[in-house]
């Protein structure tokens, strides 16, 4: 009978983090979850039980294409109905080959993600191109004393109010409130032995915090892999890392003689909010364990290291592909531009306007890819009408429909808020297959100026990429930072694109693509199993 490989359990209870009771959301009971591992081209089946008394809830595998199985993605009326409480999902979850890095998983309903997180690693038969002695997760999220309710209330009001900031920035699930930063509550641990190599692989979790990162007294490490891809490798002294991306950094650890020079065996990591009205500055320590030092993640941390400013464009058009890709559409190639503005707006409620769609307010009654099996939802006449509406855009189906194999290049376009010309960071996360991001830059983006820019570099395959707010402040609608993605449509399916932080996503911040059509769409396993296709039913729930 049919086993599934991993089961997750999602349930809503209080929990302690940062030293506060939190009514949060939790995968297993704990926030992160458990870790995941899984192989690449291998298919794991995850069973994730809704156990909330009221509350949906989908899992999302963050930088898996999904592309065998679209049906899997997790997300809420675009691949699939929500879980109900009481019932389950089995996903089908197939890392694709040469897609071995450090992912996570997340549920992709209102502000759960906060707190509903876990690493997911994806591992290959094959030897890993860099050399190290063992790994680390270091995964990034944010605390909230808000609850997801509270949150989410105040983001959809009519009298808009804020989530606040972040109230504690945590790692690996600890850290203290920003309120009492130099108080008692434990810091996380990251334990390394002298002269070994580390790869160190940072997960964003973060629900909104934009972070620079560094390490006191290991100013030196090597970025290997971003966003589930090796790159060339690129010596930094800081990271600066948004709510959905990823890096795998080589760090050397000290040597005992090094370690008896620097007369510590405990260094502070420091991790600094980024582009937000108060800065946080949050830590953890990278320890060297003997059995005689004073125990850092009690006591006070030290004044912060000089890395707390934003770094513009931070390794736009300098990080590459650890092998040459010959699959890069170049510039003749591009069958379409998709210019996408992105801007605040305040009506009857604040909203977050892409093109002037607002994903809350048009909230499908089914989810697009089940309408598109049972063929109630014609991807060819939504074709035909996008390309009429100019910009691509199907006004009907609120859909941005695009034929396979054609290159699509789609750009992000920043603009000052309507009511106050505030302009704020991106990080745009691009589900289904990844996109080559071709960059960024303030003001409006020019393609030709843009050629010229990529010429002779190697533009990388990422899912998470940041749009800019190169100004802060500008007038209404202005341009005030672009980011540039090249896809080629190989893989249909329905595929969301959004801006990854969550308050952003409440707030409508999110556009949905559909790739191919219902032909097209074949996968190894045939999801039409009649639960699939109600509330309430799972892909493959029946099987037993
Ligand atoms: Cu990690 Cu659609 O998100
Ligand atoms: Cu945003």
């Amino acid at each position: 009978s049919f086993q599934p490989d991993h089961i997750l359990r999602v349930t809503a209870q209080n929990y302690s983090q940062a030293c506060m009771e939190r009514y949060s959301v939790l995968v297993n009971e704990s926030s992160p979850g458990p870790e995941l591992r899984l192989q690449e081209d291998k298919v794991s089946w995850i069973r994730v039980y809704n156990d909330m008394e009221d509350s949906n809830v989908t899992m999302h595998w963050h930088g898996l294409s999904a592309v065998t199985a679209p049906f899997s993605d997790g997300t809420p009326m675009a691949s699939q109905w929500p879980i109900p409480p009481g019932h389950f999902f089995d996903y089908e979850v197939r890392p694709e080959v040469d897609h071995a890095g450090t992912y996570f998983y997340h549920s992709h309903v209102g502000f759960q993600a906060v707190s509903a997180i876990g690493a997911l690693i994806v591992e290959s038969a094959q030897p890993p191109p860099y050399k190290y002695d063992e790994e680390r997760i270091i995964a990034l999220s944010d605390f909230f004393a808000k609850t997801d309710q509270e949150i989410e209330d105040g983001l959809l009001s009519a009298n808009f109010s804020w989530s606040g900031e972040t109230d504690a920035v945590l790692v690996n699930g600890q850290g203290r409130l920003s309120t009492n930063a130099t108080g008692s509550c434990k810091l996380a641990t990251i334990s390394v032995k002298p002269g070994k190599t580390y790869r160190l692989r940072f997960i964003g979790g973060t629900a909104l915090s934009f972070i620079s990162l560094a390490i006191e007294g290991h100013d030196l490490f090597e970025i290997i892999e971003a966003d589930g891809h090796y790159t060339k490798p690129v010596n930094t002294s800081y990271l600066q890392i948004a709510s959905g991306q990823r890096y795998s950094v080589l760090l050397k650890a000290k040597t005992e003689a090094e370690l008896e020079k620097a007369r510590s065996r405990q260094f502070y990591f420091q991790l600094t909010t980024l582009g937000r009205p108060t800065v946080l500055t949050a830590f953890a320590v990278l320890e060297y364990p003997s059995p005689n030092t004073t125990d850092l993640t009690t006591v006070p941390a030290p004044p912060p290291l000089p890395v707390a400013k934003i770094t513009y464009g931070w390794m736009d058009y300098a990080l590459e592909p650890y092998k040459p890709d010959p699959n890069f559409p170049t510039s003749t190639e591009v069958t379409r531009r998709i210019i996408i503005d992105v801007h605040q707006n305040v009506s009857a409620h604040l909203v977050w306007l892409q093109s002037g769609y607002d994903w809350m307010e048009t909230f499908p009654k089914s989810p697009y890819l089940v309408d598109i099996y049972t063929g109630k939802l014609d991807l060819d006449a939504s074709y035909q009408r996008a390309m009429t509406s100019g910009n691509g855009f199907d006004n009907q189906t609120r859909l941005y429909p695009a034929k396979m194999n054609e290159v699509l290049e789609i750009i992000w376009q920043n603009q000052g808020a309507v009511n106050t010309g505030g302009v704020e960071n991106h990080p745009f996360h691009g589900h289904g297959r990844h996109f080559y991001d071709i960059g960024g830059g303030d003001g409006l983006y020019n393609a030709t100026e843009n050629e010229k820019r990529l010429k002779g570099t190697h533009p990388l395959v990422r899912d998470t990429t940041v749009l800019y707010a190169y100004r802060s402040q500008t007038t209404a609608l202005t341009p005030s930072g672009w980011r540039a993605w090249r896809v080629r449509v190989t893989d249909a399916g329905v595929w969301m694109m959004h801006c990854h932080i969550l308050q952003h996503m409440v707030m409508g911040m999110q556009t949905v693509f559909a790739f191919g059509n219902r032909s097209d769409i074949t996968v190894q396993s045939d999801p039409v199993d009649e639960g699939y296709l109600t509330f309430g039913g799972s892909a493959y729930g029946n099987v037993s």
